[in-house]
């Protein structure tokens, strides 16, 4: 019979062996032909499937939503930074993805994760809240620097009014937004802000799709899929920044001495 080498690498999805790429087994060119956007792209070789129109076009949402937020926010100021001391593309885009994070744009997974156990454990936001409180974790999806009550994040309810519209259930963001009516009435700067906009709704997608198994979200919440969807979308508005300071022929930055407080 045949003996077979003991390979080094076991892959999934994708295969470049054929004629053409294949992503899930579905070939280039049906990409292609069908007319599959970035969002049914990101399912074949995040999740291994073609998800419904309304789920790609969700995640496309959500990159072109969180793709920047202007030059001032962590990410941002590190490309600026990086790209105005000479470096190249690459290390400028990747200086500002280290900043995403627990407090920056990495909070996905987690709002996913504690929404999740605290919907299906049935705490109310209450005991929730609390909860986290007393073991000293700051609620993930909750919480802006410059976003209020009285000044919501627009994304955030773009977000929702898709979703509402074409999601056949939003338990988990409507969950959210308990929880955010609760930390509000604690404090003005708790909204809920895009991650945990996109953790909860995620959690919708994954659970009212009827493509995944209960065993199956479990995993993609447990490994953390979903915080990929900022760095992803983020990468665009940091290689856009790169590419602005070098238009500008901007100098080496050097930060102000007035703007730091020197002290023993
Ligand atoms: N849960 C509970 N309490 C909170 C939270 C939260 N998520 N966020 C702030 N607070 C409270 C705390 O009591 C804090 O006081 P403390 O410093 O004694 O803990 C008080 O509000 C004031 O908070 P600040 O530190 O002034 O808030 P700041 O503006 O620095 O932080 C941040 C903003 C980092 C987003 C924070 O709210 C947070 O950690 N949130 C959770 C992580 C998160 O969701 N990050 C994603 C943000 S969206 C994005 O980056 C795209
Ligand atoms: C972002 O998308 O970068 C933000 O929500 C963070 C910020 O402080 O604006």
């Amino acid at each position: 019979g045949k003996v077979r080498a003991p390979t080094h690498i076991i892959s999934t999805i994708s295969d470049d062996r054929g004629e053409e790429p294949c992503y899930a087994g579905v070939p280039m060119s049906s990409i292609v032909e069908r007319g599959y956007g970035v969002g049914d792209v990101i399912s074949l070789l995040w999740f291994k499937r073609s998800l419904p129109r309304y789920c790609t076009h969700f995640i496309e949402i959500c990159i072109m939503l969180c793709a920047d937020h202007g030059p001032c926010v962590s990410g941002a100021h590190n490309t600026i930074v990086t790209a105005r001391a000479g470096k190249d593309l690459v290390s400028s885009l990747v200086s500002g993805l280290l900043t995403i994070g627990p407090r920056f744009g990495g909070a996905i997974d987690d709002a996913a994760r504690y929404f999740k156990d605290a919907y299906d454990r049935g705490l109310t936001p209450y005991e929730f809240v609390e909860s986290m409180k007393k073991k000293g974790i700051r609620v993930p999806g909750i919480g802006h620097r410059i976003k209020r009550g009285d000044n919501r994040d627009k994304r955030v309810e773009l977000l929702q009014r898709f979703a509402r519209t074409h999601f056949p259930s939003v338990k988990y963001m409507e969950y959210a937004v308990q929880v955010e009516t609760y930390t509000l009435s604690k404090a003005n700067n708790l909204v809920l802000n895009v991650d945990g906009a996109i953790g909860s709704l995620f959690l919708d997608l994954l659970a009212g799709s009827g493509m995944f198994s209960k065993q199956e979200i479990d995993e993609i919440v447990e490994i953390g899929y979903l915080n990929g969807l900022f760095v992803l979308a983020r990468s665009i508005g940091l290689i856009g920044h790169t590419f602005d300071q070098k238009r500008l022929k901007q100098p080496l930055y050097r930060h102000p001495w007035e703007d730091v407080l020197y002290t023993k």
